[in-house]
């Protein structure tokens, strides 16, 4: 049993605090800033988790593969958690387990199921686990995302119990088990779990008699507060599938706190709120707030790249741009996001600025998601039916305010959008983290556009020089649209460069970091490299 080492007087290892660690810093930043990188993380996993197997968990694989006409193709899903992982796995090599989704999928796979990625510079090994039709509508159209999404963001929808898609969900989760234990083999592993897909993966991994595995878990979305939590009727279940883990993170404090509470109140465990410890059947689950990030350089980097100056060009002409204002929008359509609530809160900007009829664009990039529940086929419509109403209302010859697009684009369209809008709107009606806002930032080095983000996503936090609104009050996102407009390139400089340094600090690399040094604080189970470098820490 793997318990946090409380002799150890080390700080959780950070390259702030280790410069050999982190050889980059951005030169025209605080010369004592420095940062965590791709080679920094991959030298942690290197050196101090030597011998483990890092066997990453995600229903949502990273790279799809598709039939077009006779050919195959792969792309990246449109998942916040898949673009934040990735790039992890591109430092740590290993094994991700995740749903083989695309219809080219069984077509590329070796007899394991197995098939190396990226595709064209592979560093790390991909096993498709194969769901039925079945399978997919208990475990995760039906358990994950009709009960388990709606349940744990605060959105007023309401979540829907039943006990066949949780009898799915717990068949899903044992096979996802015996994916990893076979992927595990005899080796001393390192199993990281994604999401609320598994609740109940990190119990099965540890009741599976391994005594060579250690188990961490991240909760990509909100986790409710007791009185919403106390209505599911498999509760206990859950928070006992979840105390499997050795550590459990989640972006905010807040989540932790309403963690634990929902501990308090519905597992026998002993709690301590100092150390953020639950201990149960003499185990111990540490749980902690690692604010998720995105690849901050990779991004920054695309921005300044020829493609993106490209494809900024295509969308000025798709656009027929001109000299008008872009605002922008991107993400998934999900309930969750307050795409009707932004389109509302332009038509209250346009009803009380006139003078910008004609002299306004937004786009608004929705990509269908989980169509085949009816929340997601209703949100879908009444999307459609405001942006037509509001563009008939509004509409003056060729131009009309907005352009809905209901298609995934590849991150070179979707920096190239970034770059070119004045003002990008985040609305979220209740977002764990929310990495669009984050990407929006880290695409403009040229230190212009103005983010609007919701009050209730986890990025406001670290974003404090957004425009905050509360996107049920739309007249707030209009008021928001104008302060937008109106604000001098100086003042968006100044806040836009107080947000790339936020975000180039706190990337993708320091989330993965923060968690597996927090792991290094815990007794690991035997592994002589492992130890050797426990000592040199301690030291
Ligand atoms: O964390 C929630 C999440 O899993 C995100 O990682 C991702 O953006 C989104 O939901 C994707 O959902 P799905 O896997 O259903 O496409």
């Amino acid at each position: 049993m793997i318990q946090p080492r409380r002799l150890q007087s080390a700080a959780a290892f950070d390259p702030a605090a280790d410069r050999e660690h982190a050889p980059w810093s951005p030169g025209n930043q605080d010369e004592l800033i420095v940062m965590w990188t791709r080679d920094s993380l991959q030298e942690l996993i290197h050196g101090r988790l030597a011998g483990y197997k890092f066997i990453v968990v995600a229903n949502r694989e990273p790279y799809v593969h598709r039939f077009v006409e006779d050919r195959i193709v792969y792309s990246k899903p449109a998942s916040g958690m898949a673009t934040a992982v990735d790039p992890i796995m591109l430092a740590s090599g290993g094994v991700w387990v995740g749903h083989g989704s695309g219809d080219a999928d069984h077509a590329v796979v070796d007899e394991h199921d197995c098939v190396a990625v990226p595709p064209e510079d592979p560093r790390y090994k991909l096993r498709r686990v194969w769901l039925t039709k079945e399978d997919e509508q208990g475990f995760y159209l039906g358990f994950s995302n009709e009960c388990l999404w709606p349940m744990s963001h605060i959105t007023f929808t309401r979540p829907r119990f039943d006990a066949r898609d949780w009898e799915t969900y717990q068949r899903v989760n044992e096979l996802f088990a015996n994916a990893v234990l076979d992927e595990a083999g005899d080796d001393p592993s390192f199993v990281f779990i994604q999401d609320y897909h598994f609740c109940l993966l990190p119990r099965l991994l540890k009741n599976s008699g391994r005594k060579n595995l250690v188990v961490a878990q991240f909760w990509h979305i909100p986790w409710p507060n007791p009185e919403v939590f106390r209505v599911c009727p498999w509760k206990e279940e859950i928070l006992d599938g979840l105390l499997g883990n050795d550590l459990l993170g989640f972006h905010l404090r807040y989540d932790c706190r309403n963690f634990l509470e929902a501990v308090d109140r519905f597992a026998e465990s002993r709690i301590d709120y100092e150390r953020s410890e639950v201990v149960r059947g003499g185990a111990t689950t540490r749980v902690n707030a690692f604010p998720i990030s995105i690849d901050f350089e990779e991004t920054n980097r695309l921005a300044h790249s020829p493609e993106v100056e490209q494809a900024m060009h295509n969308w000025r002409r798709q656009l027929q741009l001109g000299d008008r204002i872009l605002g922008a929008g991107i993400e998934r359509l999900d309930y969750t996001k307050g795409i009707v609530e932004r389109l509302r809160g332009l038509d209250s900007f346009l009803s009380t600025h006139l003078e910008y009829v004609g002299r306004l664009q937004f786009v608004q990039i929705a990509v269908p998601s989980r169509s085949h529940l009816a929340d997601y086929r209703r949100i879908e419509d009444e999307v459609d039916r405001v942006a037509d109403e509001i563009n008939w209302k509004w509409r003056q010859g060729r131009w009309k305010p907005i352009t809905l697009i209901k298609e995934h684009h590849d991150p070179v369209r979707m920096v190239a959008l970034h770059r070119l809008a004045h003002f990008f709107i985040v609305s979220s009606l209740h977002d764990g983290m929310n990495l669009v806002a984050k990407e929006f930032v880290a695409s403009r080095p040229d230190g212009q556009g103005v983010l609007i983000l919701s009050r209730f996503t986890g990025a406001i936090r670290e974003l404090e020089d957004a425009l905050p609104v509360n996107p049920f009050g739309t007249h707030e996102i209009g008021d928001a649209i104008a302060a937008a407009i109106a604000m001098t390139p100086d003042e968006q400089k100044r806040r836009m460069t107080r947000m790339r340094e936020v975000v180039a600090r706190n990337n993708v690399y320091r989330w993965g970091g923060k968690i597996l040094s927090t792991l290094l604080h815990f007794d690991l189970p035997e592994n002589p490299a492992t130890a050797e470098a426990l000592q040199d820490s301690a030291r």
